[in-house]
């Protein structure tokens, strides 16, 4: 398959429980509903750009068990090739533990499991496979060493790497070389905040905060806001900042939110849309994806996706 995006990065079975409040520590709640669905920011990402309407290829790894049937299983039912997946019989599939309140909000551990035995080398047996993609898109829930392998392999093959750092990270915790491969990145508030030291809670400060990530040497940022929207910056305009609103929805669980808007942003700059129209559409997927219940279910089709930005014209 001719993959326009490609994915490196984790899957995990998502554990979910739904709580009134999130737990203080050291207290014992009871919760109201038990799930497990499909998550991992790189399967999320993956299956957001496959039901957004990219040709998607997924490389990672999960175990020889039950979950990981079930993760490849999805893959496949969304469309998303398992040419570059790795089912791995040393390991198990990775987890995430979820808590998540009743207004949508969330706590998360995860185990990463066969995500962390994702190595460079694994990427080298598969690199052929990124050769007709626009994309590569990453995030952080798979070793640094693997991201780096990744993003520098794409970049040598000429293609566009959009970066979710993801779960939030200092640059310490990053190999200072990484940045330079970068050309998109998607920080969230807190995300952005760790990297730069500087809360994007206004206006002005998230136009500074967005700055400084160029400074660290990434070609464009943007950065999402939550139910501010999104703010892009260009290195080749820094001083001009252009923001996105985001669409107005009831949140019943906002896990892969995010996720949602990188999937739907990867698919659109594969078309061949500017960073503010991909943005856009970014932000209608993060909002749709706040509407319903765990990470894979919640992440909308296309239809979806048009109609939503149909309705706000
Ligand atoms: O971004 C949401 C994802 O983060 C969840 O699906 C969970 O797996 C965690 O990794």
């Amino acid at each position: 398959m001719n993959s326009e995006v490609t994915v490196v990065g984790s899957l995990s079975m998502d554990i979910v429980i739904r709580v009134a409040r999130l737990p203080a520590r050291g207290e014992t709640l009871k919760g109201t509903t038990f799930d497990t669905f499909p998550g991992g920011k790189g399967n999320n990402q993956a299956l957001a750009a496959a039901r957004a309407g990219a040709a998607v290829t997924m490389i990672g790894k999960v175990g020889d068990d039950a979950y990981g049937q079930i993760l490849l299983q999805t893959l496949s039912e969304n469309k998303v090739s398992i040419e570059g997946m790795f089912s791995d019989k040393n390991e198990t599939t990775g987890i995430a533990n979820i808590w998540v309140g009743t207004s949508g909000e969330n706590s998360i551990v995860i185990v990463p499991n066969a995500n962390n035995a994702l190595r460079p080398e694994d990427l080298e047996s598969k690199s052929h496979l990124m050769d007709k993609s626009k994309i590569l898109l990453l995030q952080l829930e798979i070793q640094v060493d693997t991201v780096l392998a990744a993003a520098k392999m794409a970049h040598k093959k000429g293609i566009t790497v959009i970066l979710n750092p993801a779960p939030a990270a200092a640059p310490s915790d990053l190999p200072a070389e990484l940045f330079q491969y970068i050309d998109v990145l998607v920080p969230n508030e807190s995300e952005a905040e760790l990297l730069t030291g500087i809360n994007p809670s206004t206006t002005e400060l998230a136009h500074q905060c967005a700055r400084k990530l160029l400074t660290m040497g990434v070609k464009n940022v943007i950065l999402t806001l939550g139910e501010r929207g999104a703010l892009i910056l260009e290195s080749s305009k820094p001083d001009k900042p252009h923001f996105v609103d985001a669409f107005k929805v009831t949140v019943v669980d906002s896990t892969a939110a995010g996720d949602a808007f990188c999937g739907a942003l990867a698919m659109r700059l594969a078309k061949g849309d500017s960073l503010v129209e991909a943005a856009k559409f970014g932000c209608a997927a993060g909002s749709l994806a706040c509407t319903k219940a765990g990470a894979v279910p919640s992440l909308p089709r296309l239809e979806e996706l048009e109609a939503l930005m149909v309705s706000a014209i």
